[in-house]
């Protein structure tokens, strides 16, 4: 299972980098906001820290920038996904799964310009990203429980994957913790993405402190040499 960083701070991305063993990146517009920058500023940024780190190239270290949400036919998409695409080899351009966005996709990846189709809220809206040969597919899990709704389609999409041999990965999206992480994992979903803070609690348990209190008094009560 890869851990993809959803984040476009750079001190995130670099702490998660060098600690979390993070595989990748996606970033959307509420990340933008959050960096306090401008949209290109951000790509220009991450572009210079991968060349830094060495990182070039689309498998070692992929990562999704959203383009302008306010585009509306694939030209416009195509254009702007260019745009992007052009700052570092390892960029992925994300576009919203509707039809227009789909036909954008479809140019794109002809083009060689790899794609994460996302706001993917179905398993009908999957099966285009994985004919289109999509290099991600990204259902936003989280967004659908937090609505009320079932995440089940996260193991539907992986059996429809398997089925007919897309090649497009599953980016599991808005994950919110760590029961997820080990469930989608356990489904066989190719990557999660989330936040600094989940995979943080998701690498601690209760009893995890609650053993290390029983060997610490154990250690301390040891007679010593
Ligand atoms: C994924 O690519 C998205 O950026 C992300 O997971 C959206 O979810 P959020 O609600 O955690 O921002």
């Amino acid at each position: 299972m890869k851990y993809f960083l959803d984040s476009a701070r750079l001190e995130e991305i670099e702490y998660a980098y060098d600690n979390y063993c993070i595989d990748g990146v996606t970033t959307n517009p509420k990340h933008i906001k959050m960096s306090g920058k401008p949209f290109m500023k951000v790509v220009r940024d991450i572009a210079a820290w991968i060349e830094k780190k060495g990182l070039q190239g689309i498998d070692r270290f992929p990562v999704s920038f959203e383009i302008n949400p306010h585009l509306e036919t694939w030209e416009e998409m195509v254009n702007a996904a260019r745009e992007v695409s052009s700052h570092s080899p390892n960029y992925v351009i994300k576009i919203p799964c509707c039809e227009q966005g789909l036909i954008a996709a479809k140019k794109l990846e002809e083009s060689g310009i790899r794609t994460n189709v996302t706001l993917v809220f179905s398993t009908s809206q999957a099966i285009p990203a994985g004919k289109l040969n999509a290099k991600f597919v990204s259902p936003f899990v989280g967004w659908k429980e937090n609505s009320g709704d079932s995440g089940d389609y996260i193991q539907n999409i992986i059996e429809v994957y398997k089925n007919y041999n897309f090649q497009t990965e599953i980016i599991v999206a808005a994950v919110r913790n760590g029961r997820q992480i080990g469930d989608f994992a356990a489904m066989g979903a190719d990557i999660v993405t989330c936040g600094l803070d989940v995979y943080k609690a998701s690498f601690e348990h209760p009893f995890t402190t609650y053993g290390l209190e029983i060997f610490r008094d154990a250690w301390d009560n040891t007679v010593q040499e």
